[in-house]
């Protein structure tokens, strides 16, 4: 093992256990809960350790500085802590470990950057509390009102507002203005590195996503007494919308995915009032995704016709198409000899892309699999994805 990677595993096994479910492997490391305040802790410390001071900015997000942020032209380096339930270990914390070890790996170099240097845990990535992903990074740029943001709640009705200790601070043009550039180092969402057998990889674009939530309501009756043709049984219309999303996507070479549903009262012996199905769709094209979503609509409406239930529709979150910084992405690739991939995963770097020139780098992953325990990446690999990120910070930042 190489001293680099070494390090890696030192620091990533300092975090590790935290958040770590015993039965799954996987990960609850969802936003302003204890796990993830304890890693906003640590985040606190590594930062103190390196003599970067931190700061919050009123949405939940964490910056430790090296060099004076009122200097201006930072370059931002970092990802998120949060996880999907039951989520693999390096979606998010990765770019935060891989980012204190390239200020490390600068630092060792004898390496001053001659502008300031941040690295940035952004709250709520996934979503998996308060249902909109990247709302930090949203809350930050103004791509989400204060109020909405504020009312989110989570499973048990805690708001945001409540979770974070204060409303949320919003958009912060000074802050936001003080960043040149933002990099976010992930572990890659699929098998396109070990396919092309390399350890990283610079990101071209993010396929447009959202989340649409499919409220179905019906009548709530007896399982044992009720006719089948007197019954308006909303899980029918869900079950088929399922189906129908499905078949959607495949005919459009898109993704669909409903993995997630609410059932009310959610009783063996009881027709369900109502289903809530919450849609995941994502597309290359933005026509495509609305014809996805358009067509999954359609379908579901005419089912519900057909069952007497109703359907309410709401779009709960919209990430337009995202084309990195063609500029940066081919200027990095060529640093770093690495290829150039799509992503049809989400990412802060999606949210900032729309306001500073942003870039990501994927760090192989030998199982492919993502929001799972079985997401994987070599220490070796690791560390690779840490010399490559500092790498492309000290290039950004040697004047
Ligand atoms: C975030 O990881 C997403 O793509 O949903
Ligand atoms: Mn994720
Ligand atoms: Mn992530």
């Amino acid at each position: 093992m190489t001293d680099l990677a070494a390090r890696f595993r030192k620091l990533w096994d300092s975090l590790a256990p935290v958040g770590r479910d015993a039965d799954s492997g996987g990960y609850l490391r969802y936003a302003l809960t204890e796990p993830e305040r304890w890693l906003r802790a640590w985040f606190r410390d590594q930062a103190d350790q390196r003599g970067m001071p931190v700061q919050e900015d009123g949405n939940g997000n964490l910056f430790a500085w090296w060099g004076d942020p009122a200097a201006g032209d930072a370059v931002l380096t970092g990802s998120h802590f949060d996880s999907v339930p039951h989520g693999g270990a390096y979606d998010g914390p990765l770019g935060i470990v891989s980012a204190f070890l390239a200020v490390d790996e600068l630092r060792a170099a004898g390496f001053t950057p001659a502008r300031p240097l941040a690295v940035g845990a952004f709250v709520e990535e996934e979503g998996a509390r308060f249902g909109v992903p990247c709302l930090g990074s949203r809350l930050l740029t103004g791509e989400i009102a204060v109020e909405r943001a504020a009312e989110l709640r989570d499973a048990a009705g805690v708001s945001f507002a409540d979770a974070l200790g204060d409303r949320p601070a919003g958009a912060d043009p000074v802050l936001l203005g003080r960043f040149a550039a933002f990099v976010e180092l992930h572990v890659e969402q699929g098998r396109a590195l070990v396919e092309q057998d390399a350890p990283v990889a610079v990101a071209s674009a993010i396929w447009p996503h959202g989340r649409w939530r499919f409220d179905f309501q019906g009548e709530g009756n007896h399982a044992g007494t009720t006719r089948m043709a007197d019954r308006r049984d909303p899980m029918l219309t869900y079950a088929f919308t399922v189906l129908a999303a499905n078949k959607e996507a495949r005919l459009r070479d898109a993704h669909a995915t409903v993995a997630r549903v609410a059932v009310e009262p959610n009783a063996t012996n009881a027709i369900p009032s109502r289903v809530t199905g919450w849609l995941d769709a994502r597309a290359a094209e933005p026509q495509t995704l609305h014809g996805l979503v358009e067509a999954v609509r359609a379908k579901a409406a005419e089912r519900a016709r057909r069952d007497g239930t109703e359907l309410t529709l709401t779009e709960e979150s919209a990430t337009p198409l995202v084309a990195f910084d063609g500029g940066l992405a081919k200027r990095l690739a060529t640093l770093l000899d690495a290829p150039v991939l799509p992503t049809g995963a989400g990412h802060d770097a999606g949210v900032l892309a729309a306001h500073l020139p942003t870039a990501m780098l994927f760090v192989r992953n030998p199982t492919g699999v993502s929001h799972s325990p079985a997401e994987a990446a070599t220490d070796a690999d690791c560390a690779a994805g840490v010399t490559a990120l500092a790498r492309v910070l000290e290039e950004l930042t040697c004047r």
